[in-house]
């Protein structure tokens, strides 16, 4: 089984700088949203893609991050041997899969560069090998991460030449406004923009925050955070703009569904601490935008702001409920 999954020729983990250096810790952080409830939103697609793999398939798991879903997959259907490919753009995420699956047949990884000078990152088909190429992909996996794409026809483009005739492609995303959500439901990453709001009530209301109180008034400082917010957590696009694009680039979408699927405040909160400089990073001041790091209490501050944000923004509830889409799609011929 081992010498036929993977095409001839094929490196499963390229002997590349990514692959050499200490694991770190902002994907260890990231990689603990494994153990959030919410995290539940990858339960269906394990089953859709489980149903769908047969023995010798190859699936690419496109944005895979640190193999989260790899791993859900391999514990899932032990006994199916299929091979899943990794592909991010986070030589950090990268590694720490790596760390997951050095010893694992069943698992290759790839990473999509950034090209500097064309400003834009790697194509799919660009970091395949030819062998590969030449095979094709049988399934094509994109979990939460559709919504973070710049260049979405040309990613789309690059999936559909990567993918055989007939593979499906499976995508879902707690972050595409779905028409068909319940009203008492979240899209997850627009809480951060009622979390920013919330705390700059609580920094004018409470004298523990005094000292932040002038750059509030600082229209352009304010300015500048707003848009570095919205590059941490994307406006958020219409779900006919996903099935567009997917028909436009011969994805076309079979099937589409929704979940609620419920968070934990309380999680929710430690997966937005380790990004606290786009939350609240003008408390302070955004280590991208003014060019040093944060003090220690500055941090301990953003955080106690945070939790009290949160629990106003979710009326001091332990959880919150938001909707996940899910689409199935084909590779047309
Ligand atoms: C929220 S994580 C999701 C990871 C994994 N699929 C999961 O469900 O846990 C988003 C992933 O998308 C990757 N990513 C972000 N922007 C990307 C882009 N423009 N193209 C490809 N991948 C991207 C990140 O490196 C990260 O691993």
């Amino acid at each position: 089984m081992k010498k036929t999954l993977w095409p001839e020729n094929f490196v499963r983990i390229p002997q590349e700088d990514w692959a050499q250096g200490e694991v770190e810790l902002l994907a260890l952080k990231y990689d603990t949203v494994e153990n959030h409830g919410w995290y539940s939103n990858l339960a269906r697609t394990v089953s859709q893609i489980g149903d769908y793999m047969q023995d010798g398939h190859l699936l690419l798991d496109y944005s895979g991050g640190t193999g989260i879903l790899a791993g859900r997959l391999l514990e899932a259907f032990p006994e199916k041997c299929f091979g899943v490919l990794i592909v991010d753009s986070s030589p950090k995420f990268l590694r720490l899969a790596l760390e997951k699956f050095r010893h694992e047949d069943r698992v290759a990884l790839r990473l999509i560069r950034y090209r500097k000078e064309q400003r834009r990152l790697d194509l799919v088909d660009e970091v395949l090998d030819p062998d590969f190429l030449a095979r094709g992909a049988d399934g094509l996996a994109c979990t939460n991460a559709i919504h973070l794409y710049y260049d979405l026809p040309d990613t789309l483009a690059a999936w559909h030449r990567v993918l055989k005739s007939g593979a499906r492609v499976f995508i879902q995303s707690g972050n595409i406004r779905n028409p068909e959500a319940g009203e008492d439901e979240w899209i997850i990453d627009e809480t951060v923009e009622h979390i920013h709001l919330a705390a700059m009530e609580i920094v004018r209301e409470e004298e523990r925050f005094v000292r932040y109180r002038p750059c509030l008034e600082d229209r352009e400082y304010m300015r500048q955070h707003d848009a570095l917010r919205q590059k941490y957590f994307l406006p958020v696009k219409l779900l006919s703009h996903y099935v567009s694009a997917l028909q436009v680039a011969g994805l076309p979408v079979l099937e589409i569904t929704r979940q609620t699927i419920e968070a934990r405040v309380d999680e929710w909160f430690n997966f937005l601490a380790v990004y606290h400089e786009g939350v609240v990073g003008w408390l302070g001041g955004a280590r991208k935008l003014v060019g040093r790091e944060p003090a220690d209490d500055v941090v301990r501050d953003r955080f106690s702001l945070m939790r009290l944000a949160m629990e106003r923004v979710f009326a001091g509830k332990p959880t919150f409920k938001t909707c996940w889409t899910y689409l199935v799609c084909e590779r047309s011929a």
